[in-house]
């Protein structure tokens, strides 16, 4: 009989790549996916740990599952990700209730290690390691994954943010060798994917056979039935002119970039490590725009970095004016352990931070409103991956990344349409088909 697995995933676009993967080495066992932990033999909550609120959801999640657990459903309960990695013994003390740990480098040995949890049930069995051996070498070939799809390419980081817990969490930076990624975005595109996102924690530092990402891009295009090319998370230092290049003449890489600045602050990124200033990003915003001219550009921010003053903090609004982001995510610093900021002179006080958040919020808030009552009146390539909340209708997105939803026959479904902008809303918009 079939076994259910539910995994709950936490954190970035990479985990929900990895959780993906996961039922795929876990389906040859009998394991099939189930969208509730109730009444499955097997949960993993694939974690992040990349902010301390990130972190604890784990603790109070285990807490809800012990008792499933303790009400008899017979589930091994486990624990991936990057909490894994970073604390795997401490879970294991702080939940005995949890059967395997393993890092985001030891999911590929899911089969020996559930093996290992089914014969030594209570006793926790813990695998964090980091070994050379290319986990995607050893991963089962991935299975139909939709209209729009995840493709790692990269992972791992060997910048060292001072804030930063992916060093840790993931390892140095790897790259997947282009012929592995053009042969998965081919089986991809044979069951219907038409929309790649190449992934990676540091994904434009990707390099191999002495090609760049701009050069992977465009053969990642050229695969028969992609349409659509995205790529992230990119950091402004690798930033190259073959990349810039494929933004300038390559039309399916798509007109949207999450490019994180983090601060304005040329004293704060220094303190940040991140390798540029602010007038590096003015520099290369620039130079991104004039490349495609209907580019948006969003970004990242952290507010109460440790020395961060008023002026500093100014620095971001003002940079924010300068650039012309169409939406950011903002974040309070959090001090993570084993990082170089967690033990930085200067750490800015909570209420500090919160005030700062909030008014960059505020500011944020306006500019993604504006932007998305921008797009009302105009048409656009949407691609249809989801079927909508009434009848009838079906959610897809904008070259922007922007849910749209729209009434649309089901035949529609996993393919482009021409859509007519409508109304918008803080989050998605709606529109009506057109005639291409
Ligand atoms: N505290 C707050 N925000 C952080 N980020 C990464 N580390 C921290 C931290 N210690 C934010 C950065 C990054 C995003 C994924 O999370 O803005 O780009
Ligand atoms: Fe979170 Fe970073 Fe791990 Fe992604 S790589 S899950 S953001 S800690």
């Amino acid at each position: 009989m079939a076994k259910k697995l539910h995994i709950k995933t936490y954190g970035c676009q990479m985990n929900a790549y990895d959780s993906a993967r996961m039922y795929d080495v876990l389906a040859p066992l009998g394991y099939e996916p189930t969208d509730t932990p109730d009444g499955a033999d097997m949960v993993i909550l694939n974690t992040c740990h990349i902010r301390e609120k990130a972190a604890e959801k784990v603790f109070s999640e285990l807490g809800r599952l012990k008792r499933l657990k303790a009400d008899g459903q017979p589930m091994i309960l486990a624990v991936g990700g990057c909490v894994a990695q970073a604390e795997g013994e401490h879970i294991l003390k702080r939940a005995p209730q949890v059967d395997l740990v393993f890092g985001p480098q030891s999911y590929h040995r899911l089969p020996e290690l559930v093996a290992r949890a089914e014969r030594e049930r209570g006793r926790g069995v813990l695998d964090i390691d980091i070994l050379p051996e290319p986990k995607f070498d050893q991963l089962p070939e991935s299975g139909a994954r939709g209209p729009a799809a995840f493709i790692a390419i990269q992972e791992g980081c060997d910048r060292f943010c001072t804030y930063c817990v992916v060093p840790y969490t993931r390892g140095a930076e790897y790259c997947r060798p282009g012929a592995d990624i053009l042969a998965e975005a081919g089986r991809l595109a044979a069951t219907g994917t038409r929309e790649l996102t190449l992934l990676g924690q540091n994904v434009n530092a990707w390099q191999a056979e002495g090609m760049g990402l701009g050069g992977l891009i465009r053969k990642v295009a050229a695969v028969p039935g992609i349409e659509r090319v995205r790529y992230t998370t990119s950091h402004p230092a690798h930033v190259d002119d073959e990349l810039i290049g494929a933004h300038a003449d390559e039309a399916k890489l798509m007109p949207y970039l999450h490019l994180p600045v983090q601060s304005g602050s040329d004293k704060i990124l220094k303190a940040m490590n991140r390798g540029h200033d602010a007038d590096d990003y003015r520099l290369l915003a620039h130079r991104l725009k004039s490349a495609r001219a209907d580019l948006a550009l969003s970004s990242d921010f952290i507010v109460g970095f440790p020395g961060e003053t008023e002026a500093d903090f100014q620095a971001t609004l003002d940079l924010i004016d300068e650039v012309g982001f169409v939406l950011a995510y903002s974040f309070k610093f959090s001090p993570r352990p084993g990082t170089g900021a967690a033990v930085m002179d200067g750490q800015v006080p909570e209420e500090v931070k919160a005030e700062r958040l909030a008014r960059l919020q505020a500011k944020l808030e306006v500019i993604q409103t504006n932007w998305y009552q921008a797009m009302v009146g105009r048409d656009m390539d949407v691609l249809f991956d989801r079927v909508g909340r009434h009848r009838g209708q079906l959610l897809g997105r904008s070259p922007f990344m922007q849910p749209v939803h729209v009434k649309a026959p089901d035949g529609l479904m996993g393919g482009l349409a021409k859509v007519r902008i409508l109304e918008s809303h803080a989050n998605s918009l709606a529109g009506m088909l057109v005639a291409a």
